[in-house]
């Protein structure tokens, strides 16, 4: 074979190995339809491969493992939580933490912390439970992205960038008081895993302050954010990512953080502040809602491996092989004409199901529909991101209807190889091949609370 490109692999050998169990069609037929055509019901027995999300199903490395038997299970003053602290202190330049059970715990502490009824939280598009834990507290969010960023085929290079005529028309209109803070994601999941440039954080950091709003960054993917800066942003190439995450937290006043995604961990999660009031209200809540803060809901030894992943996840050749699995999924689907978000993020391949199904109308739920094909098609697992993830309107009940009806191929971190994307391309191809055929869905059961993950579907 000749080599069209200089090939690399993957910067670790695999040491330990879990089966995989290939179904028939029939199988799969049945089992989603029992499943309400929703894969979050699914088995995971009844998966091949599974890119439903990158949380929390990533393979630890033998640093980690070995940190798992150094748990100091101690009810209170836990070593591996001074471990844990000392390296978000260092890594992402916060001088508080307080640990939680995972992402949404820490969102849950911030949001009751910060947010008073009837208070507005701008954001650079919404995220499922961060904007519910808003909205539990009182709170409206107030979508400020680029408007590129609702548009799945338009590139640049910082598609999650906040628009910061949109954040001064907020304060403009509803007043900097009735503001406690911005949420900037970084990466933003919904918009792709697209990431936030350097000078757009610095900006968001001066106008908010201007005005006396924090700054509050879900950094849970932002590793992969700051390998995107090194990578496209004037300046930033011969950074270390360490330096640039060290930076890009410098410009916000906190933190919330799922530890299941770029701290490859299994469990865990982690809010930090630089506020030392805010963090006095955060650690006595901790106690109420997860555990004594010192472990937050979490095992002595899931807080190790936390802290031993925050090393790894900096380290230059996991993040590039990271970004770098996502983007040739990417391109296999690119080549093969498939509609995809463009450009590729950092933690998943998002399928352009308007596009994909341009048959079917949003209010038939194409991108739940074609999960639920494409698992039938092949056993590979997705996520719907779309009508159905977005919910409702909470004044209204109206359901949103967001721009975006995508589908999301997510890739979790040193668990596949590039084999298993292959079949996954392949698999996506086959489908596209007779798109035509698709039918739509109509929900038949929704649950009150981020409907997506227990409502079920028949077809029509
Ligand atoms: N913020 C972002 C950007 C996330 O992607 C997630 C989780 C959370 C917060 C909440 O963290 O799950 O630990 O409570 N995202 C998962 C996903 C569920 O599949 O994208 P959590």
């Amino acid at each position: 074979m000749a080599f069209t490109r200089k090939p690399w692999a993957e910067p670790y050998k695999i040491k330990v190995v879990e089966p995989l169990k290939m179904t028939t069609r029939e199988h799969r037929e049945v089992k989603i339809k029992e499943s309400g055509y929703n894969t979050f019901l699914l088995r995971s027995e009844d998966v091949y491969i599974d890119l439903l999300t990158d949380s929390g199903t990533n393979a630890m490395s033998d640093y980690q493992w070995a940190g798992m038997m150094l748990g100091d299970e101690a009810y209170a003053g836990s070593k591996n939580f001074y471990f844990l602290e000392e390296n978000v202190q260092k890594y992402y330049n916060y001088k508080y933490v307080v640990p939680t059970h995972q992402g949404r715990g820490a969102e849950h502490l911030i949001s009751q912390a910060l947010i008073k009824k009837g208070d507005y939280v701008p954001g650079n598009m919404y995220f499922t439970t961060t904007r519910q834990h808003q909205e539990l507290a009182g709170g409206t969010f107030v979508d400020v992205i680029i408007d590129e960023a609702h548009n799945p085929s338009v590139e640049l290079p910082f598609k999650g960038n906040v628009d910061l005529n949109k954040f001064q028309a907020l304060i403009d209109k509803v007043g900097a008081e009735k503001i406690p803070y911005i949420t900037v994601g970084a990466t933003v999941n919904m918009a792709g895993g697209q990431p936030v440039s350097m000078a757009n954080i610095k900006d968001v950091h001066d106008l908010a302050h201007k005005y006396n709003i924090r700054v509050i960054l879900d950094a849970t993917r932002v590793t992969e954010n700051a390998y995107f800066i090194q990578q496209r942003e004037e300046g930033y190439k011969d950074k270390s990512i360490e330096a640039i995450l060290r930076e890009f937290c410098s410009y916000t006043d906190g933190a919330t953080v799922s530890g299941k995604k770029d701290v490859y961990t299994n469990i865990g999660g982690f809010v930090a502040i630089n506020d030392p009031d805010v963090f006095d209200e955060l650690r006595n809540m901790v106690v109420v809602y997860e555990g004594l803060h010192t472990y937050g809901g979490l095992a002595g030894r899931d807080m190790e491996a936390m802290a031993r992943g925050i090393e790894e996840m900096v380290k230059q050749e996991n993040i590039e092989f990271r970004v770098k699995q996502v983007q040739y999924l990417g391109d296999l689907l690119i080549e093969a004409g498939i509609p995809i978000v463009q450009p590729v993020g950092g933690h998943a391949v998002f399928l352009d199901a308007r596009k994909f199904y341009e048959h079917l109308p949003q209010t038939q739920y194409p991108a739940q529909a074609l999960a639920a094909d494409l698992y039938i098609e092949s056993g590979v697992r997705s996520m719907e991101r779309g009508i159905v993830s977005a919910g409702r309107n909470k004044e209204t009940g109206e359901e949103n209807k967001p721009r975006l009806e995508l589908v999301r191929l997510t890739i979790p971190r040193r668990v596949y190889t590039q084999s298993h994307l292959d079949v996954v391309a392949y698999s996506v191809i086959e489908l596209y091949k007779h798109r035509e055929k698709a039918t739509g869905l109509k929900m038949v059961y929704e649950p009150a609370y981020l409907r997506f993950f227990q409502a079920r579907f028949e077809r029509l």
